[in-house]
């Protein structure tokens, strides 16, 4: 493709991108496709002779776009939302043009420098003390692996990374029961052992019980356990429950136990002074994550990781080999060694340019209407005796249910599991569910970039018709 070719095609394109946004709410919410229907439409073999952007383009709106469910649809309440917005998608546009890789300083000096300075307005926006330092990793799960990594090495004194577990005691991770399961699956990968996840009860609110915390760490402590790290979740996944991180980490800091922090949704909210509470307790987190590319309009990926001991993270994962030595080493921060790729995309770009084009007013307005349409939601379910609100609405969560009168519980898990099947097969909204105390819940998620309280109380009117249909 020529210059001349590209420019025609970019400006081409563009005009479907903003016509993409604008027609958003035309789509079906949640892709209707079949398994199997979007592969078995495509070629075999790749073509061996060139083919035109337009044929590409033509293939892209006929085979692809019937495949792709509207994140960015006002209509998408499901799991947590993965918001854009034009400003983000400006800069992904130019981190693409540029294609740098970022895994040194000296490989882009502005990508690095930018990043080091994004995650001090971060910190500073959402309230973290300022000894943290901060690197943007892609997911929430790759930035929790890193701190585990991180505290299984401070435990064992930085040898399980050079000598393997063999003499090392087996190490502990403790983190709720409501925990995501990104948090199992880095302990699987850090060689602790799915056994050694040790997942602690949690109180009616689903916060974690820190009282049964201590007794497992006791407990642990007595068998010749390594106690290593916990993972405390501000907003879990399931109901936004969040853990009392000053009580948590009261028992972290008596038994010499790293704090990690997961508010991959939530940490957004800590943009709001109203909602500092939910770090009360910050001067025990060792590590702390949360992504923008969740709830505060940035593509994905961007995960913000902070930490406070930033050489204990260096220590962890440095690796020097001849061909990545620079002149500049020690006087500037080389991301590659913050975490576990080498090569890194220039993701620091879009938060500037977030952060820039909204401004944080406004991103505080915005964050707080999304958790007012929540509350209203929550008021209009209570209004009627036939629905169910199952877990305290926090932040911008609502977990609910149809409960007619004269259904057993049984019947009711099949009758709200056959709701939300039906809602999403409409192709007008797409909420996701969890299981709440033994009972099926449906999540609406009020934390989408384009959504209006308009578009809450539409959706709620056709979830109110559709269960009762299903009755009649
Ligand atoms: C609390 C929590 N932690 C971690 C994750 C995983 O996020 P990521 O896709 O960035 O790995 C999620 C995803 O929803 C989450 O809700």
């Amino acid at each position: 493709m020529t210059p001349d070719e590209f420019r025609k095609h970019a400006h081409e394109l563009v005009e479907w991108m903003a016509s993409y946004m604008e027609n958003v709410e035309k789509f079906p919410v949640k892709s209707l496709a079949a398994p199997g229907k979007i592969f078995n439409q495509l070629p075999d073999q790749p073509p061996s002779e060139p083919q035109s952007f337009s044929l590409f383009m033509k293939d892209m709106e006929e085979i692809i776009m019937p495949g792709i469910t509207h994140w960015q649809h006002p209509g998408f309440f499901a799991y947590f939302p993965s918001n854009t917005s034009p400003p983000s998608i400006l800069a992904e546009m130019i981190t693409a043009t540029l294609g740098a890789q970022c895994m040194n300083w000296e490989t882009s000096p502005a990508a690095a420098e930018l990043e080091e300075k994004m995650m001090v307005w971060l910190r500073g926006m959402i309230g973290l003390p300022d000894y943290f330092e901060g690197v943007i990793q892609d997911s929430a799960s790759a930035a929790t692996l890193a701190a585990i990594i991180t505290a299984r090495e401070k435990v064992s004194g930085y040898l399980i990374n050079e000598e393997g577990f063999g003499s090392s005691g087996r190490l502990r991770v403790y983190c709720s029961e409501q925990t995501h399961s990104s948090v199992e699956k880095d302990v699987k990968i850090t060689g602790i052992g799915k056994k050694n996840l040790v997942k602690i009860p949690v109180k009616d609110d689903f916060s974690m019980d820190v009282h049964k915390l201590e007794e497992a760490i006791l407990s642990d402590k007595k068998k010749n356990f390594i106690p290593c790290c916990v993972v405390a979740t501000i907003g879990t996944t399931g109901t936004t429950a969040i853990d009392p991180l000053k009580t948590i980490g009261e028992v972290c800091h008596k038994h010499s136990v790293w704090l990690h922090v997961d508010a991959a949704m939530a940490g957004t909210a800590l943009i709001l002074p109203e909602f500092q509470w939910m770090l009360d307790g910050k001067e025990y987190i060792d590590s702390f994550l949360f992504n923008p590319h969740k709830w505060m309009f940035t593509n994905f990926d961007c995960t913000a990781f902070f930490i406070r001991d930033a050489e204990a993270l260096i220590k962890t994962f440095e690796i020097l080999p001849e061909y990545l030595k620079t002149r500049t080493r020690g006087r500037v921060n080389d991301y590659r060694d913050w975490g576990i790729p080498l090569g890194r995309r220039f993701r620091a770009l879009k938060l500037w340019s977030v952060i820039r084009s909204f401004g944080t007013d406004e991103l505080q307005k915005k964050i707080r209407s999304h958790i007012a349409f929540a509350s209203k939601l929550k008021e209009m379910i209570l209004e009627e005796p036939e629905f169910e609100v199952l877990a305290p609405v926090v932040i911008n969560l609502v977990c609910f249910r149809y409960r007619p009168s004269g259904a057993s519980e049984e019947e009711l898990n099949v009758l709200n599991e056959t709701l939300n099947h039906t809602l999403n097969d409409s192709g007008r909204l797409y909420l996701s569910h969890t299981i709440v105390s033994g009972k099926y819940s449906l999540r609406m998620v009020t934390g989408q970039t384009n959504v209006t309280l308009e578009h809450v109380e539409k959706a709620w009117d056709y979830i109110k018709a559709t269960a009762r249909s299903l009755r009649n």
